[in-house]
């Protein structure tokens, strides 16, 4: 009965949706609604695409960002939902940091900063995506990685947060869980993929995470099934964010010790740290339709900007800190010593 109902919907519609696409630069400044609503500033420096709604608290009283915001740094312009990662710095040899430009991907020319984001209903390489997904609902928000995660044993708890050492722009593979150890001609590429089986009824959880599952059984890619305690299949959201090292790839800049040169903002040398936001807040229904159409990458269920339209949305920096140049401490303070 269940199988005929899938068979019977794949013939009559073809549903093959992958959203991919670029979102501006919105802000760089040290605030979490997520993790840390309320707080100005937050212990760490983020950088943060999508809608103009990115506030210090985000919570329900504050209200559905879709509605509160009036642009966004993304593509698609129904989509008003911020999406945020660490930042990434060099730190020279005399000690000082130097936060790392961030460059768009190939396709993606004259954006400024920012990430490539996706929805996907399979895996990247599957062409067909056929399999039905729930989109997120008004509301929701969910997190994963952890920031103070320091080792492989640590990490291993999320499946794909992962670098890519560019070798040129069209480097996809091979992923590694930590920083790259040699320099990248190109850039580092931070992916991040969140889990894609939710409990169907909370919208966030207490860490940001347990309301949220990976598949029980293989993966998302391989089909693998959701847990009873986490039934709903949701897309799977990846980011990409290509941060420009190129220009400290002289071995004179490295560690005279052998050791690579990058730090995340929550001081982080050894990359099992990264983590990643999201705030859903596409409006009304416009996911699940993009997601019920077919479309791959270009979808035409949904209304775009150009690229000059999407740079031109932003928000002020409502915490007062300079964080351009080279800084004695990364930003709120963290010198780069053990505690
Ligand atoms: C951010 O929140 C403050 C109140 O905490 C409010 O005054 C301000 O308008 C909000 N900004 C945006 C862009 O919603
Ligand atoms: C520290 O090192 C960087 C990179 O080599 C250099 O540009 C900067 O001027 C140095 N700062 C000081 C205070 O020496």
């Amino acid at each position: 009965m269940h199988m005929n109902s899938l068979a019977a919907l794949a013939l009559v519609a073809p549903a093959s949706a992958l959203l991919r696409f670029g979102c501006s630069q919105l802000v760089v400044e040290r605030l979490d609604p997520l993790v840390n609503p309320g707080s100005n500033p937050s212990p760490h420096l983020h950088q943060i695409i999508g809608g103009d709604a990115f506030n210090v608290t985000m919570d329900a009283e504050a209200g559905d960002i879709a509605e509160k915001a009036a642009c966004t740094t993304c593509q698609f312009t129904e989509d008003f939902s911020n999406y945020w990662t660490a930042v990434l710095f060099f730190k020279a040899r005399n000690g000082t940091y130097q936060r790392v430009p961030q460059i768009p991907n190939v396709g993606f020319e004259g954006q400024t900063g920012g990430m490539t984001v996706y929805y996907m209903q399979d895996g990247l390489a599957n062409y067909e995506q056929t399999s039905k997904v729930t989109a997120f609902k008004t509301g929701f928000r969910m997190l994963v990685g952890e920031a103070a995660y320091r080792t492989k044993e640590q990490a291993n708890r999320f499946r794909q947060i992962t670098y890519t050492c560019l070798q040129d722009m069209g480097t996809r593979f091979p992923e590694s869980m930590d920083f790259p150890k040699e320099p990248c001609p190109a850039g580092i590429m931070a992916n991040v993929r969140f889990p894609t089986c939710w409990d169907g009824k909370n919208l966030d959880s207490p860490d940001h995470m347990s309301h949220m599952s990976y598949p029980e059984l293989g993966t998302f890619e391989s089909g693998g099934p959701c847990p009873e305690s986490h039934p709903v299949r949701v897309p799977q959201l990846m980011y990409e964010t290509i941060w420009d090292t190129s220009k400290y790839n002289d071995p004179e800049l490295w560690p005279e010790d052998g050791s690579q040169p990058f730090v995340w903002s929550m001081d982080d040398t050894t990359g099992f740290g990264s983590h990643g936001d999201y705030m859903f807040g596409w409006k009304d229904d416009s996911l699940q339709r993009a997601m019920d159409s077919p479309c791959y990458v270009n979808c035409p269920t949904l209304k775009t900007q150009s690229v000059e339209e999407m740079n031109k949305c932003s928000v002020p920096n409502t915490v007062d800190e300079n964080f351009d140049g080279w800084l004695d401490a990364l930003p709120g303070g963290r010198t780069g010593e053990k505690a």
